[in-house]
Order: structure tokens, then C-alpha cells, then sequence
């Protein structure tokens, strides 16, 4: 369940909640928020600033429990850094570090000032969507495959007031339906391949268009289907492993009978052994997150759902497990396409493009699309040249890149741009077939997006390889949701 959020304008020191939240910035700067609480309880964070106990250091915080004058329970400081330098990530920073504090405390309901700490260059509104945003993700826990624990005596954080007038209502409403469909992504990513497989997907898929009302409808190609309309590309990915493959699309008719729908096209590798090419054991779980990019359109997608956006969109999930098996695909196969494009494997944990150019093909073709998007956890290139911080986007339309950076940098789920030239194009020559799957050494990311691009012909497509900021690595790293975030935006900018 995600924090039920709502708006409220009452001052911090009269306010009835268990747990207020106030700003403090460095050297003892208070905001106004906190400037009140502390003239109620006769200069009591004042007192703890002098003391060091407050430092403003920028995600700290500080417990104050019933201080005088003040009615609600319990005030937590948080830091904010330095006033000067607030900016954008700050703000969504000290929102995630104020709700796990948050956490720790036996509270079921607060009511956060953070709201009100200005960013320069950003409205109320956009604080009050990152605040709750920011929340929501921090709130989060991952409890699916843990043995089920007592019921937990200690209250649990379940809603957040904001400081903020009735104009950011809408804007509030919107971040409640996107978080929603984050949590959606970061669950299915998050749980072990040997239950999020095809079938689990399809099944989550279907059962979210069933919960909605008539608009919203699911169907699913299974493997005899795709072999009949001749998926040979993405069938050749999931012949190695006992879990068959399965195609998701859902439909969302949200706008006129006549619009083109957008859609969305998300790879779902439900785990990525690398088959034949078999993967170094080492981090070799990760690959669970190999379906990043399915869960990413399919958050995105019930995102613009529970917006009630009015447009149409469709959200195309090939999904199938790569697993080596007396029965794999091979290095030096030949593959036939769906497109009739034939494919060269030179390797097979070069599996990601093969299921999605059959996926771009038939979404193309079934739903002649106004706009073309896929999401893809696709090169280990692309985490070496961004990082975890940013995706990467590519695209031959510069309008369509631009408006993708752009949501974007609105929601602070940011990508950047490479180049999908034509130049590159020549890494993708193969003596046996009319494309390899593999690109060489250099520019693996491009050249992975090149490869899509052959089966994109005509399309106002874009791809983001999300490789890098799907999933928190390590032991405990998580799912992040996104880019959920930025491509929902994208569809409210549509609008
Ligand atoms: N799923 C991987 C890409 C990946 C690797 C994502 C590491 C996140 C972290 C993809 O299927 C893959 O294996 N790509 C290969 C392509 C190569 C064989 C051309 C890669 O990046 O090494
Ligand atoms: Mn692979
Ligand atoms: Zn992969």
C-alpha cells in the first residue's frame, strides 16, 4: 500500500498530529516552519543548534518529544545542507532521509513543513509531487519472500499531511497514481525469477487490467501463438529454458476511438544466465533485474491508468528467461525475425535486442503507434559510460529526445542522450546475415540501440537502456522504479 497523502496549511505548533516535520538548514538557519516551533517552545531548537546537537547537515535528523508549546507529540528536525546551495536533488534527498527516519519512530501519520522549503526554479507543486514521491519510495519495504513475521506491535508511517495550499491537489493526485505504479515496478523486479517468470508477469499484467474498468484490457500471445505469427527472433531467446515465453499487451483506451495510442515496450528477461554465453557467477542474481524494463512500462502504464490520462496507450512486454539447455540458441545460429530481418547470434547474452525487435515489430504493425518507446535493462556499456545516475536514451528524433530528457529532468529520473549515427552502424555487419546481434568492443550501448533501430524503420521510436538505474546494486540492493517516473511524466505532458 502506498502513504496516503493529503494538503494542509495549519502552523506546525498548533497542528494535532503524532509527528511533525521541520527543516533546519546549516548554521543554525531556521525555516519558517521551524522558526515557529521554536519561538512555541521557547527557543528549544535554537537550544540544540548552539549545543551541535542540530547541525543542518543536509538528510540528518533530530528528535524533539513533547516539547512545550507545541501540540503535537513529537517534532523531528531534519537538516537541509546549505540554504545557498538548495537545489532539486537536495530536496527529494531530505525527503527520503526524513521518511526513514520516519520509519524508526513508532508514528502512523505526520505532517511535513519540507514542503515549504523553497528550491530555486521549482513551484510548489513540484516540491509537494517530490516530497510525496520521495516518501512513497522510502516507505517502501521488500517483505514477499520473507517467513511471515508477527504482526508488528510498532505503528507503522501510513499518511503524510504536506504544507502546501489546495493548488497542488492535482498535482498530488498524480504523484499518489505514479507511485503507485513504482511500487508495481520495484515489487515484480524485486521478487526471485523462480516466481516472477513469463507466466508470473503475464498474470500480473492480466490481473491489473481486470481490477479496472473496461478501457483497460490485457491480452497475452503465448509461445504456439508467437511461433504461428513467426516470433523466431524472441523464440530462439527462450528455447533453452522450461519457462515459455510469453507476449503482454496491454490497452489502455483512455482518449478518442480515432487517437494513435502511445506505447511503451519493455524488455522482461525474467533472468539473464546468458545461455550458451553464460554469464561469470559472480553478481550473476542481478540478473533477475532483467525484466527492468517490462516492470518499468507496466508501473508507466498503470500510472497513466489510475491518472485517468486521456490518451491512448499500449504497453508491450515480451517476456521470456534466457537459460542455457541442450535445446538453447547458439552462437552462429541464424535467426528469422518477426520483420523477416535474418540475425546472426555471435552471443547469446546479447538477448535482450532479440526479443525486443520482435516486440517493436509487432507493436508497430498491431497498433501503428504514435509514439514508439522501449525501456530495456540492455548493455553493461551503458552502466560503464552514465553510471547508475542517469539512463540512456537514444533516439533519431530530436523532439522526441528532447521531450524525454526533459520529464526527465522534471522528475529528477533523469537520462541522457548518445548518439545513434549511422556510423555506427557498420559494427553490426555480418557475413551470414542481414544483421549481427553483437557490435564489437566499443560503444556497446549505441551499438545495442542501433541493432533496434533496423526494426524501428518509420516508427517515432525512442529507446532507454536502463541498465544502470533499474536496481540499486549489492546484497540488499532494490529495485528503484524507474523510470516509471519519467516516462509517466512524459504521458502527462501529452495531455
Ligand atoms: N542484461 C544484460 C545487460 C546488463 C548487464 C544489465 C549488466 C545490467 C548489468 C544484457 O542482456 C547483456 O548481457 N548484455 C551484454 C551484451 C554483450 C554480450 C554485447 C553486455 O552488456 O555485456
Ligand atoms: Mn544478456
Ligand atoms: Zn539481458
Amino acid at each position: 500500500m502506498t502513504l496516503q497523502f493529503s494538503l494542509g496549511t495549519t502552523s506546525p505548533e498548533t497542528v494535532d498530529s503524532p509527528c511533525v516535520l521541520v527543516g533546519v538548514y546549516e548554521q543554525g538557519v531556521l525555516t519558517s516552519a521551524a522558526a515557529r516551533v521554536d519561538s512555541a517552545s521557547e527557543g528549544l531548537i535554537k537550544r540544540q543548534v548552539e549545543s551541535g546537537d542540530i547541525t543542518g547537515k543536509a538528510g540528518s535528523s533530530m528528535l524533539l518529544f513533547a516539547p512545550p508549546g507545541v501540540t503535537a507529540k513529537r517534532v523531528l528536525v531534519i537538516g537541509l545542507g546549505a540554504q545557498k546551495s538548495m537545489d532539486g536533488a537536495r530536496f527529494q534527498k531530505v525527503n527520503i532521509e526524513a521518511t526513514r527516519a520516519l520509519g524508526r519512530l513508532p508514528v502512523d501519520a505526520v505532517v511535513s513543513y519540507l514542503t515549504e522549503v523553497e528550491v530555486p526554479g521549482r513551484s510548489e507543486a513540484w516540491r509537494v509531487r517530490i516530497a510525496a514521491l520521495a516518501s512513497d519510495f522510502a516507505a517502501y519495504r521488500y517483505t514477499a519472500t520473507f517467513k511471515p513475521r508477527e504482526k508488528s506491535k510498532q505503528t507503522e508511517l501510513a499518511a503524510i499531511t504536506f504544507s502546501a495550499g489546495t493548488d497542488a491537489q492535482v498535482g498530488l493526485d498524480q504523484a499518489s497514481a505514479i507511485a503507485e505504479g513504482v511500487r508495481f515496478t520495484r515489487e515484480l523486479a524485486n521478487l526471485p525469477p523462480n516466481i516472477c517468470n513469463p507466466a508470473w508477469i503475464a498474470s500480473q499484467a492480466q490481473a491489473f487490467a481486470d481490477s479496472q474498468d473496461e478501457r483497460t484490457t490485457c491480452k497475452v500471445l503465448d509461445h504456439v501463438e508467437m511461433e504461428q505469427l513467426g516470433f523466431g527472433s524472441l523464440l530462439a531467446v527462450a528455447r533453452g529454458s522450461a519457462n515459455k515465453a510469453k507476449l503482454v499487451a496491454l490497452e489502455y483506451k483512455g482518449g478518442n476511438a480515432g487517437d494513435k495510442p502511445y506505447a511503451f515496450v519493455g524488455k522482461g528477461v525474467t533472468f539473464d544466465s546468458g545461455g550458451i554465453s553464460l554469464k561469470p557467477g559472480a553478481g550473476m542474481e542481478e540478473m533477475k533485474f532483467d525484466m527492468g524494463g517490462a516492470a518499468g512500462v507496466l508501473g508507466a502504464f498503470i500510472a497513466a491508468v489510475k491518472m485517468g490520462l486521456k490518451l491512448n496507450l499500449v504497453c508491450v512486454v515480451p517476456a521470456v528467461e534466457n537459460m542455457p539447455d541442450g535445446d538453447s540458441y547458439r552462437p552462429s545460429d541464424v535467426l528469422t525475425s518477426l520483420s523477416g530481418l535474418t540475425i546472426e547470434v555471435l552471443n547469446t547474452d546479447a538477448e535482450g535486442r532479440l526479443i525486443l525487435c520482435d516486440a517493436l515489430t509487432w507493436t508497430a504493425k498491431t497498433f501503428q503507434p504514435h509514439t514508439l518507446i522501449d525501456a530495456a535493462t540492455l548493455t553493461g556499456a551503458c552502466v560503464v559510460a552514465l553510471g547508475k545516475h542517469a539512463s540512456g536514451l537514444m533516439s533519431k528524433h530530436d523532439d522526441l529526445a528532447a521531450e524525454l530528457l526533459a520529464a526527465g529532468e522534471e522528475t529528477l529520473d533523469r537520462a541522457w542522450r548518445l548518439p545513434l549515427w549511422d556510423d555506427y552502424q557498420t559494427q553490426l555487419d555480418s557475413g551470414f546475415a542481414d544483421v549481427a546481434n553483437i557490435g564489437g568492443k566499443t560503444a556497446g550501448a549505441i551499438t545495442a540501440g542501433c541493432f533496434l533501430s533496423r526494426f524501428t524503420d518509420g516508427q517515432r521510436w525512442a529507446h532507454l537502456d536502463i541498465a544502470g538505474t533499474a536496481w540499486d546494486e549489492g546484497r540488499k540492493g532494490l529495485a528503484t522504479g524507474r523510470p516509471v517516473a519519467l516516462l509517466a511524466q512524459w504521458l502527462l505532458d501529452r495531455g
